[in-house]
């Protein structure tokens, strides 16, 4: 988020953790605005006025590898309030005279939490027995307590599993509050943040839409962006964002693959181009893509196909647009976390992300990317905030080879057209019975294999139709969704009653892992 100095804030000094995002949404989530900054980038030019008061994060590091951790000594004379989680904890406890050591007992994962003190950073945390399950990852532990501090609470493995400084109004926490596997961790951050820093809700979907196109104007200036348009929630938050910020410097380019959903074309001309008056190139590419995969049958190799057909489009409508200056993404804090550290602290690579967006290198564009610190949801409630309609904003979603990995073997004109029918077919289904919002992500796919039938008494020889319904939380895992006799019924009667072509409708019953969501 750009710095606003006008807001009172939370500041996270980032360390490196994996969830440091995590801890800013949760902020978020309790109403008041947070900012992150780098440990290394911390120095005493830092405009503190607005600060009521500091996280610091957790992170991979060890508290005496004195040349790669930058703690700032000056924040313990800011006079506001410290909350230090896992390694913030140690960080704080080693600055002020305590110890940390290698732990004798590792804690990784689920471990109990006993409170000794009452504390006004723990109120309503504790059960009645004054227990709580937390979520633990930290190989190193306090040994010692820096001066003046005393413990709250504690596991059996682990003494000093929050500590306090009531004068200073300094905490220190082994655990991290800001996962859903600590059970009532949010009370922690409530507590910090409004009984203890005493900070008043300033934060909401508004000022997040305000503050955003902000930023957009500043990196932008007078120069155009291109943004590729989807139609799915990321691609449309991000163009209506931008062009609220930059209006006309902003160009969409919408290329209809043939493999979209039934009307998504339509759909996306009529919000965009007709209703919002957005700059949208809308490129028809159906014959093309079609070819171009014609007896192509190797799932990767469809992959491929469809990528590259869509960079050398996008490329080549791009390259016909004046002083394109940035490439608008919708890239999400998800998709980045796995690959880099946003704030420029040593998170652990895990993957590169990908991303279609990404892909034109060549044309050497700079990114806008506003929707780099938000997640799923959030970028939802923005949608909302910026009067995308409910159906682009909850729409479930959609892979960019699109159809093309929906139905294993060759694809062609005629399996398009009765997939895209069953697929409206289910879909509307589970609109029209409030299951849709229920489930994460749901599909129709053609199986490459034919079955025999009878219909009125005749031998029928069709398609089989796969159904595929998840329940996830980000599409890394995910289970099926379990639907009553009645509506798979009534589903397959649809399909099969209105399609020529399909005499067999079948559901997908395997999670994820084994299986993928997609098909191919
Ligand atoms: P899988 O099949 O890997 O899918 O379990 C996980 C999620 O990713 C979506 N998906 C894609 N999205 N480009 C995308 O933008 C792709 O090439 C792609 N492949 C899969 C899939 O729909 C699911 O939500």
């Amino acid at each position: 988020m750009i710095p606003n100095n006008n807001l009172n804030k939370i500041l996270i000094i980032d360390f490196g953790s994996q969830f440091t995002q995590l801890i800013a949404r949760r902020i978020r989530e309790l109403g008041v605005y947070s900012e992150i900054i780098s440990h290394k980038k911390l120095n005493s030019n830092y405009n503190r006025n607005q600060v009521r008061g500091l996280i610091l994060s957790g992170g991979p590091l060890n508290v005496y590898q004195s040349k790669k951790v930058k703690f700032s000594k000056e924040i313990l004379k800011w006079n506001v309030p410290i909350l230090g989680i896992c390694f913030g904890h140690q960080v704080i406890t080693k600055e002020l005279g305590g110890k940390v050591k290698k732990a004798k007992h590792r804690e990784f994962g689920l471990a109990k939490l006993k409170r000794l003190k009452k504390s006004k950073l723990t109120n309503n945390f504790f059960n009645s027995n004054g227990q709580n399950n937390v979520w633990m990852s930290h190989a190193d532990e306090v040994t010692k307590l820096a001066k003046d501090f005393k413990v709250i609470a504690k596991t059996d493995t682990s003494k000093f599993s929050i500590v306090e400084n009531t004068l200073k109004k300094f905490y220190g926490i082994q655990f991290h509050p800001e996962v859903t596997h600590t059970e009532k961790g949010k009370t922690i951050l409530k507590n910090f943040i409004s009984s203890i820093c005493r900070v008043k809700i300033n934060w909401s979907p508004r000022n997040q839409k305000k503050m955003l196109i902000q930023e957009v104007k500043n990196k932008v200036g007078k120069s155009k962006v291109i943004c590729a348009l989807s139609g799915g929630v990321d691609s449309s938050v991000v163009a209506k964002l931008i062009h609220n910020a930059i209006g006309n410097q902003l160009v969409c380019i919408f290329v209809n693959t043939g493999l979209l959903r039934k009307n998504e074309e339509f759909q996306v001309l009529r919000t965009f181009k007709k209703k919002f008056k957005i700059n949208l190139v809308y490129v028809d590419a159906r014959k093309l893509f079609l070819n171009n995969l014609k007896k192509v049958t190797d799932p990767e190799k469809k992959r491929k196909i469809i990528g590259s057909l869509f960079i050398k489009i996008f490329e080549k409508y791009a390259k016909k647009i004046k002083n394109v200056k940035f490439l608008a993404q919708g890239t999400l804090y998800p998709d980045l976390i796995e690959s880099k550290s946003v704030t420029g602290s040593q998170t652990s690579k895990i993957k590169s992300h990908h991303n279609v967006g990404g892909l034109p290198k060549k044309m050497k564009l700079k990114l806008v990317e506003p929707l780099r610190f938000l997640f799923k949801d959030e970028v939802r409630k923005l949608g909302l905030e910026l009067k995308l309609s409910k159906e682009i904003v909850y729409r479930h979603p959609f892979p960019g080879p699109g159809l093309g990995i929906r139905m294993p073997g060759e694809i062609t004109e005629h399996k398009i057209k009765i997939l895209k029918e069953a697929d409206n077919i289910f879909i509307n289904s589970l609109k029209k019975l409030n299951l849709y919002d229920k489930i994460w992500q749901a599909y129709a796919a053609l199986l490459p294999v034919k079955t025999v039938g009878v219909m009125g008494d005749n031998r029928t020889y069709e398609h089989i139709c796969l159904l595929r319904a998840i329940t996830s939380e980000d599409g890394m895992t995910a289970d099926f969704f379990n639907f009553s006799k009645e509506f798979m019924q009534l589903v397959s009667n649809k399909i099969i009653n209105n399609i020529n072509g399909i005499n067999r409708v079948v559901y997908d019953i395997t999670s994820k892992p084994p299986s993928t969501i997609e098909l191919e």
